[in-house]
């Protein structure tokens, strides 16, 4: 089985580019299952329930969220009605939506679920590692379930990492997001979990994560605020993982993806 994972889609340009490019990639590389995390499709902060239609209407066959899942409000009513959308774990339990899903694909089982981190979080979530603890308690790779991606939604590489460490032989895939800059290190653990501390974004990276310069810029260097955030609007470079399962559910490969825009020029 071969899965792919891609980052953070950011506003208009990143949703573009998985609608002209994701269908020949998924078919081109015989993809089975598709998970894209889409906390900032619309207009960099959360993600509207039209967007979130639209993605699921592409070949993305999982949406995750982040720390800006409630940002848009229109899609609380709709987390109500789809099992295709995850959204953190460890948020307390009567937050809307669901932290882990279970689909079947080719009668093989796939779990995806995803946890934040609190290492320089704005916010206080609760700790992600019993959360997992629980899942690998009821959940055992080979045995009664065929794949287990784990979305590790931080700001710090070292916690990343020890929760990638944490998973390892456990999940079939842990790959961080949120920082939106792909990182160097794809690789697979010692038990068999393939690895990245993040996946990037799939938004233009002719920007600051994301985002026009102008106003993250100004920050920066005056200590004010004259507006809002918003998405930059070139072409995207979709970013994420590929990786291929054997039958246990462990990784026989991980690969990087680089599709279009400035980063994609690079290969
Ligand atoms: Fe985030
Ligand atoms: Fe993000």
């Amino acid at each position: 089985m071969k899965i792919a994972f891609f980052g953070d889609i950011v506003g208009k340009t990143g949703r573009k580019k998985l609608e002209t490019s994701l269908q020949q990639y998924v078919s081109d590389e015989k993809i089975d299952f598709v998970v894209a995390n889409a906390e900032n499709a619309t207009a960099g902060a959360g993600l509207s329930a039209t967007h979130a239609a639209d993605l699921l209407k592409m070949s993305v066959d999982c949406i995750t969220l982040g720390d800006h899942a409630y940002d848009n409000k229109e899609l609380i009513p709709f987390l109500g009605h789809t099992e295709r959308v995850v959204r953190p774990i460890n948020y307390s339990d009567d937050c809307p939506g669901q932290g882990l899903q279970i689909f079947s694909v080719h009668n093989k089982k796939i779990l995806v679920v995803q946890v934040l981190g609190r290492v320089f979080m704005k916010k206080k979530f609760l700790d992600p590692f019993p959360f997992l603890e629980n899942i690998f308690f009821e959940y055992k790779l080979g045995l009664n379930i065929d794949c287990i991606i784990v979305d590790v939604h931080a700001e710090a590489t070292s916690e990343k990492m020890a929760i990638g460490h944490f998973c390892d032989g456990k999940a079939s895939l842990v790959i961080g997001t949120h920082t939106h800059v792909p990182t160097g290190d794809a690789r697979i653990l010692d038990k068999g979990t393939a690895y990245q501390s993040d996946a990037g974004m799939s938004g233009d990276y002719n920007s600051i994560i994301g985002m026009d310069k102008a106003e993250p810029m100004r920050r920066f260097l005056t200590n004010q605020i004259s507006g809002r955030f918003t998405p930059a609007e070139g072409e995207a470079t979709l970013c994420g993982v590929s990786v291929e399962l054997n039958d246990n559910g462990k990784a026989n490969k991980i690969k990087v993806i680089r599709i279009g825009g400035v980063l994609g020029c690079l290969e």
